[in-house]
C-alpha cells in the first residue's frame, strides 16, 4: 500500500523523462498489435478447443448507446435516438448469444458485466429481454456476480429494482468530478445530490458493492478542486473508487478535439493529481489498488490485493474470478483459448454479420509463447508490483532486466526478484513498457503514461 507518507518526491525532470505514449496493459500484447486476419473461424477454434474446459467464465455485453456524447469520452459509444437501430442491435446482440453458448457447452458463468456506452440507455423491457434470454441460454453458477456501469443522470430506479431481481449486485457509477466548472468543460452535469440517492437507492434494492469511477486531468481540474471532489466522493463511501488517467487521444477520439488543450493539467499537475487522489483516499480509509483503484478494507479487491490475487482485464483491476471472458456486442474483447477476439466496431456490419449467422470478429491473436510469458510478466508488475522469475525466466528476460538499470529509481533487482518503488508504482505502465516485445511501432497511438 502507498499510504500518505511513504508517497516519496519526484523530479521535475524524471517526470518529464517518463511522460511519453504508452499502453495502460489492459491486454498483452496491446490492440493495436491484433491482427485483420484472425477472423470467425479463429475464434471458433478457440470456442471450441475452450468448451470442455472446467474453469470458469466470464460474459461481458457491450451496450454502446449513450444519449449524448461527453467530450471527454474515450469509450465505443453511438450517440442516438433512433430505436430502430437499438432494436435492431438487441436482435444481433441475441443471435451472437446463442451462437456463443452453442459452442460454449454447459460452461459454468461466474460473472457478467454490462457496459458501456450506457447500459441503463436500454428501457426497462428491453433490459428485462436481453437478461431473460441470457439467463435462459447460458450456465450461471449460484453465486455469479452481475455487475453493470451506469451514467447516474439517465438511470431510473425502476431499472435498479428490474436489475437486482436479475441478481445484480455490483454498481459502476460514472462521476468523474464532482466540480461544477470541470463538468462545464467536459459537457458532463450530474450533482452530487442525484448520485447521493442513486446509491442510497441502489443499496436499498441489495446492491452489495457500489463503485464510482473518477477521470483525473479533465481541463480546469486543480489540485485543491480534485480535492473537494475526492472529499465529497469519500464521504458518500462506494466500496471502490477508481481514479482513471485522463486518455487524451484526439486521433482516435476526434469529439476530445472540443476540448481546450490549453486547460488541460500538464504532467506535474496530473502527477499531483493521483498523488493527491493516493493521500485525501488514504485518509479516508481506502486502500490503494494496483496503480489507481481504491477500495474500502472489506471489500474483496482489497482482500485479492493482499492475497496476490488481483487481475487487470478491460474495466480495470479485478478479483481474479475467471481467466477467460466472452464478450458479446459492439467492439466487444473476447480473452478465450489463448486468443484475444475483438468484435465489429460498425453497428451496420456487427449486425448485417449476425444476421447473415456469423460471429462479428473484427480482429484478434493467438498467443505465441513469449507473448503469454510477457502477459504474464506485465500482469504481475500492474497489479503486484513485484516479480518473483524462476532462473530460466532470469536468463530468458536478461536484456530486458538490463534495461531496467536505466529505471533505477522506479525498480529494485535482486538477484531473481523486481520489485517496483513506491515511487515506481506512480510510474508503473513505463516499467511494464521494457518487456513490451511490440512497443516501438504502436507507440504513437496511445494516450501519454504520465
Ligand atoms: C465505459 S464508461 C461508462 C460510464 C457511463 N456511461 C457514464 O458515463 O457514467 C466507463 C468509464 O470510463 C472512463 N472513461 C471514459 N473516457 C475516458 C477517457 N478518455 N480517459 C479515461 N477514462 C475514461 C470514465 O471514468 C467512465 O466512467
Ligand atoms: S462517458 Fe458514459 S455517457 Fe458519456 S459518452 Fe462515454 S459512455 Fe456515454
Amino acid at each position: 500500500m502507498v499510504g500518505a507518507s511513504t508517497i516519496p518526491e519526484i523530479s521535475l525532470d524524471l517526470i518529464r523523462r517518463l511522460d511519453v505514449p504508452g499502453p495502460r496493459y489492459t491486454s498483452y500484447p496491446t490492440v493495436p498489435m491484433w491482427r485483420e486476419d484472425f477472423d470467425a473461424d479463429a475464434y471458433e477454434r478457440a470456442l471450441a478447443l475452450g468448451r470442455t474446459k472446467d474453469e470458469p467464465l466470464s460474459i461481458y455485453v457491450h451496450v454502446p448507446f449513450c444519449r449524448e456524447m461527453c467530450s471527454y469520452c474515450g469509450c465505443n459509444v453511438i450517440v442516438t435516438r433512433d430505436q430502430a437501430r437499438v432494436e435492431r442491435y438487441l436482435e444481433a446482440l441475441e443471435k451472437e448469444a446463442k451462437l456463443i453458448a452453442e459452442r460454449l457447452g454447459r460452461r459454468s458463468i461466474t460473472r457478467l458485466h454490462l457496459g458501456g456506452g450506457t447500459p441503463t440507455f436500454l428501457s426497462e423491457s428491453q433490459l428485462e429481454r436481453l437478461l431473460r434470454t441470457l439467463e435462459s441460454i447460458f450456465h450461471f453458477d449460484r453465486n455469479a456476480e452481475r455487475a453493470l456501469e451506469i451514467n447516474p443522470a439517465v438511470t431510473r430506479t425502476s431499472q435498479l429494482s428490474l436489475l437486482a431481481q436479475f441478481g445484480f449486485n455490483r454498481l459502476s457509477m460514472g462521476v468523474q468530478d464532482f466540480d461544477p466548472n470541470v463538468q462545464a468543460a467536459v459537457g458532463r452535469k450530474q450533482t452530487v445530490d442525484e448520485t447521493r440517492e442513486m446509491i442510497e437507492f441502489a443499496r436499498g434494492v441489495g446492491f452489495s458493492s457500489v463503485n464510482f469511477d473518477l477521470i483525473y486531468g479533465l481541463p480546469r481540474q486543480t489540485v485543491e478542486s480534485f480535492r473537494r471532489t475526492l472529499e465529497t466522493a469519500a464521504s458518500l463511501r462506494p466500496d471502490r473508487i477508481a481514479t482513471f488517467a485522463f486518455a487524451f487521444v484526439p486521433k482516435l477520439k476526434p469529439h476530445q478535439r472540443r476540448l481546450a488543450v490549453a486547460e488541460m493539467p500538464g504532467p506535474v499537475e496530473r502527477i499531483a493529481l493521483l498523488r493527491t487522489a493516493q493521500e485525501m483516499l488514504g485518509i479516508a480509509g481506502y486502500r490503494t489498488i494496483g496503480m489507481d483503484h481504491f477500495a474500502l478494507p472489506s471489500d474483496e479487491l482489497a482482500k485479492a490485493a493482499d492475497a496476490l490475487e488481483l487481475g487487470r482485464d478491460f474495466q480495470g483491476y479485478t478479483v481474479n474470478r475467471a481467466p477467460e471472458t466472452v464478450a458479446l456486442g459492439l467492439s466487444g474483447i473476447s480473452f478465450v483459448s489463448g486468443a484475444y477476439a475483438q468484435n465489429e466496431k460498425s453497428l451496420n456490419r456487427y449486425c448485417a454479420s449476425l444476421e447473415a449467422g456469423t460471429l462479428p470478429v473484427e480482429r484478434g491473436i493467438w498467443l505465441t509463447d513469449d507473448d503469454r510469458r510477457r502477459r504474464d510478466l506485465i500482469t504481475q508488475l500492474m497489479c503486484n508490483f513485484e516479480l518473483a522469475l524462476t532462473c530460466k525466466e532470469v536468463d530468458y528476460f536478461a536484456p530486458e532486466i538490463r534495461e531496467l538499470g536505466a529505471l533505477r529509481d522506479l525498480v529494485e533487482v535482486r538477484s531473481n526478484h523486481v520489485r517496483v518503488t513506491p515511487l515506481g508504482r506512480l510510474f508503473v505502465r513505463n516499467v511494464a513498457m521494457v518487456f513490451d516485445r511490440y512497443l516501438d511501432p504502436q507507440a504513437a497511438l496511445f494516450s501519454r503514461t504520465v
